[in-house]
């Protein structure tokens, strides 16, 4: 970084050490209630500077050229204002990979690696599986699952054009753009036409789960993400309902919906999966604090509408 740094202070006055600037920055996240204070204000100086965060520590003694501490206070106060820190970075990790974000797509959580987990296990060594990923948002299920079996072919439908952009620019970037289809419009709709009736091995999706009265509580954070990635309806199943009556006409015999929700829903995600009747093997799986996080289940042409017990429903826990 250090030499970053000098180049950037060519012709132009510094200011404070990297060190000292640390500090001033953490102090005033802390005092906005920034829960990673310390680990946020090196993410925004690192992703300024364009280092790692680890380089920064190799240079606090060094002096900030005054334009970076102008942008850099800009960032720490958009910071303060709780702007999501990958907003502001442009970037966030997932599964491994880093990808772009905007504020046209929900940020991607830890926990839709469980759903992805999940999925690809279920998958086991089926070779060229088709698979579908239903509100794409940035990519990152689709991305993911791409890179991790690149014999897979993959359908990915979004209601936002801004988002699709960012998601094929992630696919773009990771190289898997001629492995996905990324089309624009309502849930399953765009697939239709596709020809893919009764030849999806797995659909995939996190839909938006939470409840609409549950809207104003979110974080400060949540709140500067698109309200259409959020916003489940009155109990947050609204988009699981209209995802599992319609992925019954796109599974093959056998073949797997998993779709994420929010811990507590389960038993609800169990209840309408079943009452389809055309949906077997039901299982929930938990992240390791073991909260709900997934559903997953299997699609058989013959279901009955048997209870969840009988129908050999189980519970997982992430590894
Ligand atoms: C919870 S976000 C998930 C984004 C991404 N799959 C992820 O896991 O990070 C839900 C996504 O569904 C999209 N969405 C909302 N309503 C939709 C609809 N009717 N049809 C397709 N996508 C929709 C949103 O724009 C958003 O990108």
């Amino acid at each position: 970084m250090g030499r970053l740094v000098k180049e950037k202070a060519i012709l132009t006055p510094t200011g404070s050490s990297v060190g000292e600037t640390l500090v001033w920055a953490t102090a005033l996240l802390r005092s906005a209630s920034v829960d990673t204070a310390r680990l946020d204000a090196e993410c925004l100086l690192a992703s300024l500077l364009g280092c790692e965060r680890l380089d920064l520590y190799a240079a606090t003694e060094e002096r900030l050229p005054l334009p970076v501490l102008e942008g850099y206070r800009a960032l720490v106060a958009r910071r303060q204002a709780r702007e999501p820190l990958a907003y502001l970075t442009g970037t966030k990790e997932f599964w491994s990979l880093s990808l772009r974000v905007t504020p046209a797509v929900l940020i991607p959580r830890p926990e839709t690696e469980i759903l992805v987990e999940t999925a690809l296990t279920r998958l086991g060594m089926l070779q060229g599986p088709v698979i579908v990923d239903i509100g794409s948002g940035a990519g990152a299920i689709a991305v993911a699952i791409a890179k991790t079996r690149p014999d897979a072919r993959i359908f990915a439908t979004e209601i936002s054009g801004r988002a699709l952009e960012v998601a094929r620019e992630n696919a773009r970037d990771h190289g898997v753009l001629g492995q996905i289809s990324f089309l624009q419009g309502d849930l399953l709709e765009p697939l239709w036409g596709a020809g893919l009736a009764g030849q999806c091995d797995l659909i995939v999706s996190n839909p938006p789960y939470v409840a609409t009265s549950d809207l104003v509580a979110l974080p400060p954070e949540v709140h500067y993400e698109p309200v259409i990635a959020l916003d489940g309806g009155p109990d947050g199943l609204a988009f699981h309902r209209r995802i599992s009556e319609g992925a019954r006409a796109l599974l093959r015999s056998g073949g797997w919906v998993a779709l994420e929700m929010a811990p507590g829903q389960g038993h609800s995600l169990v209840k309408l999966l079943c009452d389809r009747g055309a949906f077997t093997d039901v299982a929930i799986t938990r992240d390791l604090t073991g909260r709900e996080r997934v559903a997953i289940a299997r699609f058989t042409d013959s279901g009955s509408a048997d209870p969840p017990a009988q129908r050999g429903f189980t519970v997982e826990k992430a590894v």
